[in-house]
């Protein structure tokens, strides 16, 4: 399976003149010859993570249909290095050819939109969609549009593209709830990081009327049995994504940072890292469902070992692709900067997506990640049928 086996289309390994730090880009796949994904900075992100994030992306443009291929950019340095702006715009700089032609990025871990979008401008480049921009007709006025949306404030003081990942994670778990005939409001949620995604995720939940008992940090987890007051926890966070501890009210408790992990609910949400949960963790999980918000949060033979145990897990190329989805709506003019329309439209597409996965799992053995794939893959060969007949998928306002 093309999305599942075949090597990337191309991998592009830099090294900066002037701090030897490695970057690279990997382009998995290219239809309507773009790729789409973030741009990371990390110290120690190495090739093979790129490329695996790459194939992710492929598969999350595929599962929503998005008329694009998937890539993704790494740049191994430390983001709180005073050096890693320069490094950053000279990676810019040396990717330009694939950033002005082929290329899409945005943020991504170490690299918020803002910063990646100030480098781009240094270069002429205007925006990080430049790519995808430059093939409207009226290239400035979708610039308008997509800086419009981006910049849309939504209710609880953020921006649009700030929320709407979480929103989406947030959705697929109402997808879970509803699927699996739960009731909203006695739902119990434990959430694994409350930065971009899971402070989102956990705010949409609340705001949903689920119980989120368990919230997670770098500095551990706060439980409470009835469930955590979440935007009143989120609004004391710094900006890397910690809460206050002198903030907290005291009849919460304050539990190491692997319990959220065994919390006992109904779902299970890790949103913070890579590789979270490994095999040894697997038999300390209590939750019904897992929904892989983070990107990898799961080994794949922690994964096996869940489905063992009757443990689904939505998949991160599904359940966090809100995000990149809705971007692409934006440029494609599916969405504007009206919250309301964004959040109906991702709403639908995350509701519609999540029960056939658990429907695969309950009735024919398949796990969802197998169910989400085998999607991935027919809508990936009918977007290979389209080009190689000459039809153009692309067609941006
Ligand atoms: N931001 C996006 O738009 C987006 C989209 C898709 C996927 N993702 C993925 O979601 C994940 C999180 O990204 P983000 O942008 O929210 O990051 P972030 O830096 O905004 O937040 C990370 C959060 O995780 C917490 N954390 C770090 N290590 C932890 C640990 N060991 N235990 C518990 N909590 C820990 C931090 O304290 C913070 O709250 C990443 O895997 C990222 O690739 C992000």
């Amino acid at each position: 399976m093309a999305l599942v086996d075949r090597d990337p289309l191309m991998r592009v390994i830099w090294t900066d003149s002037v701090t030897g730090c490695n970057g690279y880009l990997v382009v998995h796949s290219l239809v309507s010859g773009l790729a789409t994904g973030g741009t990371r900075m990390r110290a120690g992100c190495t090739l093979s993570e790129v490329e695996a994030l790459a194939r992710g992306m492929a598969r999350k443009t595929a599962v929503f249909d998005l008329p694009v291929g998937g890539a993704k950019g790494g740049i191994d340095c430390d983001p709180k290095d005073p050096a890693a702006r320069g490094v950053l715009s000279r990676f810019v700089q040396a990717m330009r050819p694939w950033l002005d032609a082929h290329w899409v990025t945005a943020e991504d871990l170490g690299v918020p939109q803002h910063l990646i979008d100030e480098v781009f401008a240094e270069v002429g480049l205007h925006q990080s969609y430049h790519a995808a921009i430059r093939r409207a007709p009226d290239a400035e006025r979708t610039l308008r549009r997509v800086r419009a949306g981006l910049n849309a404030p939504v209710p609880g003081g953020l921006l649009l593209g700030d929320v709407v990942g979480g929103y989406g994670v947030a959705q697929s778990c109402l997808g879970v709830v509803h699927a699996r005939g739960w009731a909203q409001e006695e739902t119990t949620v434990a959430v694994q990081g409350v930065g971009t995604m899971g402070g989102g995720t956990a705010y949409y939940l609340h705001e949903a009327g689920l119980k989120v008992v368990a919230l997670a940090d770098a500095a551990g987890t706060l439980f409470h049995p009835d469930g955590l007051d979440v935007p009143a926890l989120l609004e004391t966070r710094d900006r890397f994504g910690e809460i206050d501890r002198a903030q907290v009210p005291p009849d919460v408790q304050r539990l190491p940072r692997e319990a959220v992990l065994s919390a006992e609910v109904d779902v299970l949400i890790p949103a913070a890292v890579s590789f979270t949960i490994k095999a040894p963790q697997v038999p300390e999980v209590a939750a019904k469902v897992i929904i892989e918000a983070a990107n990898t949060p799961i080994t794949p033979d922690a994964e096996e070992m869940l489905a063992t145990r009757g443990i689904p897990v939505i998949p991160d190329f599904v359940a966090n692709a809100g995000a990149v989805a809705w971007a692409w709506w934006l440029l494609l003019g599916r969405v504007d900067a009206d919250p309301v329309l964004s959040f109906q439209v991702l709403r639908e597409e995350m509701l519609a997506k999540i029960p056939p996965l658990l429907a695969a799992w309950d009735t024919e053995g398949h796990t969802p990640r197998t169910a989400a794939l085998l999607l991935a893959e027919r809508r990936n060969e009918e977007n290979r049928a389209a080009e190689a007949a000459g039809r153009g998928l692309l067609s941006i306002p």
